[in-house]
C-alpha cells in the first residue's frame, strides 16, 4: 500500500500535556475506550500516550498484515516483554525475536491435535467432575458465577496437560492456584496500561500482594517441575516421548544443545497457566450469558447436545464433537459479539507503512478486532446472536465465509493462539455437557458489563442452573 496520509494529520482524541489522553484509560474499560474514539473520530486514529503516540487501525486485512509479519517487522509492545519478565512469567507470550521463535517451536509439540486425543479420557473425568458440582449447585438453588466455575475448570484442563497433575480446584474451590492467579490477572493490566511504572520505585500495598501471590503460584509450579523430574527419572523414556508440556520442556532443558534454561520451562509452564485459564473459562461464561438470554437458542443447542450425547450426561467419544455444530455456531458468535481479546498491541521494529500512513519504528499500533466483526455489511443484524449465520442457514454461506477473514478471535500469523483446539475442545465439551443437563436461568436484571482484567469477561453475569 502506498503512502497517502502523514501520522500528524490523523484525527485524535483530546490529549493533557504530559500525560496525553492517558488519563480517559480506565484499565478494565480501555478497549471500551478506543473502540467509542473509532466511532467518533474514525480510523485510522492516533492517541497520544505521555511520550509517544500510538496508531489505532480496525482494517481485518492491515490488521492481519501486521500480525503475520511478526517476529520481524512488528513485536508485542515493549511493555509486555519487561512486565512479564520482571514477575518472572517470561515465555512464549512476551518472547520477542530468535529467543520467541526457539520457545514456540517446544512449546507447539504439547499442543499439537494428535496429544489433544490422548488428552481426551482426562478431559471428559474434568467435565464430569464440573457436573456433579453443577449438579450440587442446582439442587441447593444456588446462584452461581459461572465466569468463577468456569476458572476453575479450565485451570484443571491446563494443569492436567500441561504438568500431568490433576490439581483439582474444581472440588477444593479454595485452591491455592486458583485464588493467587485471580488476583494476577487484573494486576498485570494494570501494568501495561499505567501511565508510569510506579512499581519499580515503590511498592504499594496491591504490589506487595502481587508479589506474594506470584510467589505462591511460582512455588506450586516448582513443585510441578519437581514432580515431573522426578517421572523421567523412573521412567527415562519419556525423555523421548515426553506426555506433557512440563516434560517437553524439561526433555529440552537437558540436552546440551537445547538452549532452554529453568527460567525457560517455569516462564512457560506459568504463560500456559495464565494465557489457558481465563481467556477460555471468560469465553464460556459469555457464550452461557447469551444462551441464557435467548432460550430459542438454548433450546437448539440442548436438542443438539441430546442427539449427540444419547444416553451420556459427558461426550465420552473425541470423534463427536465435531458433531456438535450449533454449539460451535454459537461459540464463534460469542466470539464476534464479545472477543475476550478485543485489541492486540504491537510496536513496529522498523520504518514500516500501515493503512498509507509511514510510521517510524517503535510507533505503537493498537489492533481493533470488534469493529468489522459488527460490520453490518458482512454481518446483518450486527448485534444481534444469531449462531444460524455460522451454519450456511439462510443462505448465508457467503456471510460464513466473510466471516472468518475478517473475524480473529484467536490472532494470527505464526504467533497464533497455540491453544486454539485445546480451547474449542474444552467450550464444546463444557457446552454439551450443560446444555444435555440443565437450563440456564439468568439472574438478576441488571446489565452484564464488559470489564477487562487482561481478558475481557461478563461482569455480573449470575445464574442458576436447573437440572432437565
Ligand atoms: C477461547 C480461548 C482463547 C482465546 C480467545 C485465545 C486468544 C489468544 C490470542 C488473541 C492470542 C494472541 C495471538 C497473536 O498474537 O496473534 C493468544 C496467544 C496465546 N495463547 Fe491463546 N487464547 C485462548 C486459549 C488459550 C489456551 C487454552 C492456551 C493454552 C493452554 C493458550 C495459550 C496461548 C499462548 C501460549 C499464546 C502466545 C503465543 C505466542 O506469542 O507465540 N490460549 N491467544
Amino acid at each position: 500500500m502506498n503512502a497517502t496520509r502523514r501520522f500528524g494529520s490523523l484525527a485524535h482524541p483530546p490529549a493533557w500535556p504530559l500525560v496525553g489522553s492517558l488519563p480517559y484509560f480506565n484499565p478494565p474499560r480501555v478497549h471500551l475506550v478506543l473502540e467509542a474514539w473509532a466511532h467518533r473520530y474514525g480510523t485510522p486514529y492516533r492517541v497520544h500516550l505521555a511520550r509517544r503516540w500510538m496508531l489505532v487501525i480496525d482494517d481485518p486485512a492491515e490488521i492481519a498484515r501486521i500480525l503475520k509479519a511478526r517476529p520481524g517487522a512488528f513485536r508485542r509492545v515493549r511493555p509486555v516483554e519487561s512486565i512479564f519478565r520482571e514477575l518472572g512469567i517470561a515465555g512464549i507470550f512476551s518472547a520477542e525475536g530468535a529467543d520467541w521463535e526457539r520457545q514456540r517451536r517446544m512449546v507447539m509439540r504439547a499442543f499439537d491435535p494428535a496429544h489433544l486425543k490422548g488428552y481426551f479420557p482426562a478431559l471428559v473425568s474434568v467435565t464430569r467432575r464440573l457436573l456433579a458440582r453443577f449438579e450440587r449447585a442446582s439442587r441447593a438453588g444456588e446462584v452461581l458465577d459461572l465466569q468463577l466455575e468456569f476458572m476453575r475448570y479450565t485451570v484443571d484442563v491446563t494443569a492436567g496437560l500441561a504438568f500431568g497433575l490433576d490439581i483439582n480446584t474444581i472440588e477444593q474451590g479454595d485452591n491455592a492456584i486458583q485464588r493467587h492467579l485471580d488476583q494476577v490477572f487484573p494486576m498485570i493490566n494494570r501494568r501495561m496500561t499505567a501511565i508510569f511504572p510506579w512499581w519499580r520505585y515503590v511498592k504499594l500495598p496491591a504490589d506487595i500482594a502481587l508479589e506474594k501471590d506470584l510467589a505462591q503460584v511460582r512455588r506450586a509450579i516448582d513443585g510441578y517441575i519437581a514432580a515431573a523430574r522426578q517421572r523421567m527419572a523412573d521412567d527415562p523414556a519419556l525423555r523421548d516421548q515426553p506426555g506433557n508440556l512440563i516434560e517437553a520442556l524439561l526433555a529440552a532443558r537437558d540436552t546440551p544443545d537445547g538452549g532452554f534454561t529453568d527460567a525457560d520451562v517455569s516462564g512457560n509452564v506459568f504463560t500456559a497457566l495464565l494465557a489457558g485459564e481465563d481467556t477460555t473459562a471468560n469465553t464460556l461464561a459469555w457464550l452461557a450469558c447469551f444462551l441464557s438470554d435467548d432460550k430459542a437458542a438454548q433450546a437448539a443447542a440442548q436438542r443438539e447436545a441430546d442427539a449427540v450425547l444419547g444416553g451420556q450426561r459427558v461426550l465420552e467419544a473425541f470423534e463427536r464433537v465435531g458433531d456438535l455444530h450449533y454449539i460451535e455456531a454459537a461459540t464463534r458468535e460469542a466470539m464476534r459479539l464479545k472477543p475476550v481479546a478485543p485489541l492486540l498491541s504491537h510496536e513496529s521494529n522498523e520504518p514500516v507503512t500501515v493503512c498509507g500512513i509511514e510510521l517510524r519504528a517503535r510507533t505503537p499500533i493498537a489492533t481493533l478486532f470488534r469493529p468489522a466483526a459488527l460490520n453490518p455489511e458482512l454481518f446483518p443484524q450486527p448485534l444481534a446472536f444469531r449462531p444460524q449465520r455460522w451454519l450456511g442457514e439462510e443462505g448465508g454461506s457467503d456471510e460464513a465465509g466473510a466471516a472468518r477473514r475478517v473475524l480473529m478471535p484467536f490472532g494470527g500469523g505464526p504467533r497464533f493462539c497455540p491453544g486454539r483446539y485445546l480451547a474449542m475442545l474444552e467450550i464444546g465439551m463444557v457446552t454439551a455437557m450443560l446444555m444435555r443437563n440443565f437450563h440456564i436461568e439468568r439472574v438478576g436484571s441488571e446489565p452484564v458489563r464488559e470489564r477487562n482484567a487482561l481478558s475481557m469477561l461478563p461482569e455480573g453475569f449470575r445464574a442458576r442452573l436447573h437440572l432437565r
